[in-house]
């Protein structure tokens, strides 16, 4: 059982995280940089890979110091996720990563994010899945299905072909003049809403698709408020509908349940397929308690990773990184940043 360090900055949080033996996470340090995002709606790139530099040692200074010392003999090895992401902030992780395994002199093992957010339902939960299990991947830069037959043996079998259903939360919420990250305050709304209120469309694609499409959703729903623009003209020009507290709550939760309702199919349709044994879902979007509870009924188990692991952090790569170690797989310190995940079509 390996005491693994994990190094987490392939967006905009600044992350390292101690586990043991792939499950117990002894420290979880996150230093968010929604802040600095928040008056720009977004994740602006050369700013996030700035404030990685910034946040970098101070947050592997309170990984290890925090709570007690950890001294780096206790430590077996270093994870980072160097793949993908933003290519600025992974740098920053990946230099991190790679000058303390060789100075230290201590394995080095870089892990695919995505890979990362399908294992962190193993974090402090005490409860492994059943393989083969279809893994759903929802968060601001992801939208993806994946067949896990192993942990190490895990293939995409679906993607979204354009927005990521965060993404989407997090551009309706802008719509609806909200904060930022949209998520967490769309859910919230969504709560005191009705969801059949508005049909808004469910993107499916064709008959057999496995793909996601979020970004028709996005656009009806700016429709509703701004009124559909005639030919020639821009939406811009049409001023936003002013609506009540109830009539928001309504555009939350009608949104909310088109999203839901179309990943539930999509889960279904890849867990048929697939003959799988269980349902693995993680990334931002799995923190959300309308999603949370339409899978409560789905007829499979239903893994989801603790509220601290739904978001970017680094448990879940030191995590993964165990079942590497027990393998004897081990990256080489010319470990390079990636900007496109390892599992591909
Ligand atoms: O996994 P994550 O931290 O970053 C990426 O890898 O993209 O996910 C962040 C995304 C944001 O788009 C945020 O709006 C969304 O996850 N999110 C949520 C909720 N909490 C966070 N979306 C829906 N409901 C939530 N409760
Ligand atoms: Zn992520």
């Amino acid at each position: 059982m390996a005491t693994i360090l994990g190094i987490e900055s392939t967006c905009d949080e600044t992350a390292a995280a101690i586990v043991v033996g792939g499950t117990r996470v002894l420290r979880n340090v996150v230093a968010s940089q929604v802040e600095i995002h928040a008056r720009y709606r977004g994740v602006v790139p050369e700013i996030a890979s700035r404030a990685h530099i910034q946040g970098i040692l101070p947050v592997l200074r309170e990984s290890l110091q925090s709570d007690g010392l950890i001294d780096w003999d206790s430590i077996d090895a270093i994870a980072v996720a160097h793949r993908p992401g933003l290519i600025g902030s992974l740098l920053i992780g990946v230099t991190a990563a790679k000058t303390l395994a060789w100075s230290l002199g201590k394995p080095l093992i870089g892990i695919d994010h995505v890979h990362a957010h399908l294992y962190s339902v193993m974090l402090d939960t005490g409860e492994a899945p059943e393989l083969p299990a279809v893994g759903l991947v929802c968060s601001g830069g992801h939208t993806a299905l994946y067949i896990v037959r192993d942990w190490l043996d895990v293939t995409l079998i679906g993607s979204t072909i354009d927005d990521a259903v965060g993404e989407a939360y997090d551009k309706v919420a802008a719509i609806l003049g909200l904060g930022y990250p949209g998520g967490p305050i769309v859910d919230k709304l969504a709560q005191g809403g009705d969801p059949s209120a508005i049909r808004f469309p469910r993107t499916l694609l064709d008959r057999d698709s496995l793909d996601f499409s979020f970004s028709g959703l996005k656009t009806a729903v700016l429709y509703h408020i701004r009124g559909v623009p005639r030919r020639g003209e821009s939406v811009k020009e049409h001023p936003p509908l002013t609506l009540s507290e109830s009539e928001l709550a309504n555009v939350a939760a009608s949104f909310q349940a088109a999203c839901i309702d179309v990943l539930r199919l999509k889960l279904q349709r890849a867990a048929e397929r697939f003959n799988a044994r269980s349902i693995i879902v993680g990334g931002g979007v799995s923190a959300n308690r309308g999603l949370r509870e339409a899978l409560a009924q789905f007829g499979l188990p239903v893994h989801f990773p603790k509220f601290a692991y739904c978001t970017d952090n680094a448990a879940m790569s030191a995590g993964l990184a165990q079942v590497y170690f027990a393998r004897g797989q081990f990256s080489s310190l010319d470990l390079d940043a990636i900007t496109f995940s390892a599992f591909r079509a």
